[in-house]
């Protein structure tokens, strides 16, 4: 994007939105382009722009922009829960697939991204193959419909829908399997079935406040 339009939209977010969060989203961005390029060179910062929806005139709007997590707040909240080599992690809306680059560094055996959009999956497969992780799973479809890997144990949605179709999700996703959930930026605050671990609230931008759900092995659902 040219310096020009950048100036511009500095200004516009200074005008609608004040100082504090003009400052945070600048931090955010450059805290993004240096995660990108701190590992091996990522697309995953650059905000979508329409010709990066499916060209069958798919929904328009936040719902399909690929905006991404923060990767600092998503490691902390995978530090939480003893990740082993027997834990399968899968984004539900895995945009450009950040999500998905910041668990590599946690030992999952299987990495899962499930996107509506093409343009993301493609991108998120190039950003994969970059590290060196060309063998994750990666579903172009929608998750309101798709069928759910069954082996899935740490689940992480990040705005991709409202509340009742997140929890949609969830209930569609194999109980048995299933340990830990992870939902950023949602008004979510308890899953039937789950305990909650941390409801983590992120003052400068509540978008990437989170809340972390683990299995509670005494109720059946
Ligand atoms: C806010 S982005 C999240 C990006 C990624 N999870 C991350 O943390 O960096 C939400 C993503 O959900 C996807 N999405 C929205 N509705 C969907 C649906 N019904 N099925 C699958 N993906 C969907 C969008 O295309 C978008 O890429």
């Amino acid at each position: 994007m040219r310096l020009a339009t950048r100036v511009r939209q500095f200004q516009g977010n200074l005008a609608e939105n004040g100082l504090g969060p003009t400052l945070y989203k600048v931090y955010f961005y450059l805290y993004g382009y240096a995660f990108d390029y701190g590992s091996g060179g990522l697309d995953t910062t650059s905000p979508a722009t329409s010709d990066t929806l499916a060209d069958d005139g798919r929904p328009k709007g936040d719902r399909t922009a690929a905006f991404p997590c923060h990767p600092r707040i998503l490691r902390q909240s995978l530090q939480k829960l003893d990740i082993t080599p027997a834990d399968v992690f899968m984004d539900i809306g895995c945009g450009k697939g950040r999500a998905l680059a910041v668990a590599a560094g946690f030992p999952f055996k299987r990495l899962v991204g499930v996107d509506l959009i093409r343009h993301h999956i493609e991108v998120t497969r190039s950003n994969l193959q970059k590290m060196g992780l060309a063998e994750a799973q990666l579903i172009e479809g929608n998750a309101l419909t798709l069928p759910f890997p069954d082996d899935v144990t740490v689940c992480f949605l990040f705005k991709p829908f409202p509340e009742e179709v997140i929890l949609d999700c969830i209930r569609r996703l194999n109980d048995s399997s299933l340990r830990a959930i992870i939902v950023m930026g949602s008004d979510l605050e308890e899953v039937e079935g789950y305990r909650v671990v941390r409801n983590y609230v992120h003052r400068p931008s509540t978008r990437f406040s989170y809340l972390l759900l683990e299995r509670d092995p005494t109720v059946m659902r």
